[in-house]
């Protein structure tokens, strides 16, 4: 059996409709955290966890999002010669190997799950990784280096969790899971946008996932489910019918959801505070504009 993740799918195909009107003009994985696009943040968790192969799975207008990934002569030698070599180091740590990055169109918003699919040429028959953009994670160790590691002992599949307040769980797809103890859990069985009061656990997953290519199999009957749209968690949980092998994963590490706004103001702020080139004034401000605030309550 095959256990290392060489290939990650990365679904950037969504119209960012919760940023309009900034995402009129900017595809939402542009969008800036303090200095660095969104789905830089994704690609340096994938790269850290040893992918090598990066598939976006893109639409219209996302073709900021290709450039953003080329390479910049001209910026670079006006950089050069200016002997900005710190600014050229940054720069050149966004480029990827030629070839390392395949796009491939969704020509239908049908769903996350017909958005992986739409990979299906590309990742073969081998076990791949799917990273959600929108869910930025903070962490030591980076959050997909966890679950390979944690994996290459499992095999089948692994679904990243985390505990969401009750009331939170039907905005994501839940676990049902023998205990909430452990970081890696057997699946017994998971449902996408539980009713409210329906919901097997408060253990949602989060968007990083290692799967088989069998997940893939099952999304080839285009079943649709929750919202109407073809679920990516629905074709995880055949899995379990079939060969009982997936597995929830606790991760360590703080995650952000930059799929809201308020999520991506939370993000901002952590982390700017964590840079050591803007802490000290972030932190005065923030100070001075609580206490600003209660004085006038
Ligand atoms: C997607 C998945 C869901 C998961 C969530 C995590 O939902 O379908 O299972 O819990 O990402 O962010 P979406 O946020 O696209 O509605």
């Amino acid at each position: 059996m095959q256990y290392k993740v060489k290939k990650a799918v990365f679904p950037v195909a969504g119209q960012g409709t919760r940023f309009l009107p900034a995402t009129k003009a900017v595809p939402k994985e542009i969008m800036t955290l303090v200095d660095r696009p969104l789905i830089q943040y994704a690609i340096d968790e994938a790269r850290a966890a040893g992918i090598e192969e990066f598939i976006f799975v893109t639409s219209r207008g996302k073709g900021a999002l290709e450039d953003y990934f080329d390479h910049a002569p001209e910026l670079e030698a006006s950089l050069q010669a200016k002997g900005k070599t710190a600014l050229l180091e940054t720069l050149r740590s966004t480029y990827m190997d030629s070839g390392a990055i395949a796009y491939v169109r969704q020509h239908q918003a049908l769903g996350l799950g017909h958005a992986v699919w739409c990979a299906r040429h590309l990742i073969g028959d081998e076990p791949f990784a799917v990273l959600l953009p929108d869910d930025v994670i903070a962490a030591d160790k980076p959050c997909l280096q966890q679950m390979v590691e944690a994996y290459a002992e499992t095999g089948g599949n692994m679904v990243a969790a985390m505990e969401v307040p009750q009331e939170k769980a039907s905005s994501y797809g839940v676990l049902d899971v023998p205990t909430a103890i452990s970081s890696v859990m057997p699946v017994r069985g998971m449902v996408e946008k539980p009713a409210p009061g329906t919901e097997p656990s408060n253990l949602a997953v989060i968007g990083r996932y290692i799967l088989s290519p069998q997940v893939l199999t099952h999304l080839d009957g285009q079943k649709r489910g929750a919202g109407g749209e073809i679920q990516l968690t629905d074709a995880i949980a055949q899995e379990i019918t079939r060969a009982n092998n997936v597995h929830g994963y606790r991760f360590e590490g703080q995650r952000y959801d930059c799929g809201s706004k308020a999520g991506f103001l939370q993000a901002t702020l952590a982390f700017g505070l964590a840079r050591d080139d803007l802490r000290d004034e972030l932190e005065e401000f923030l100070f001075d504009m609580v206490a600003m605030r209660q004085a006038a309550q």
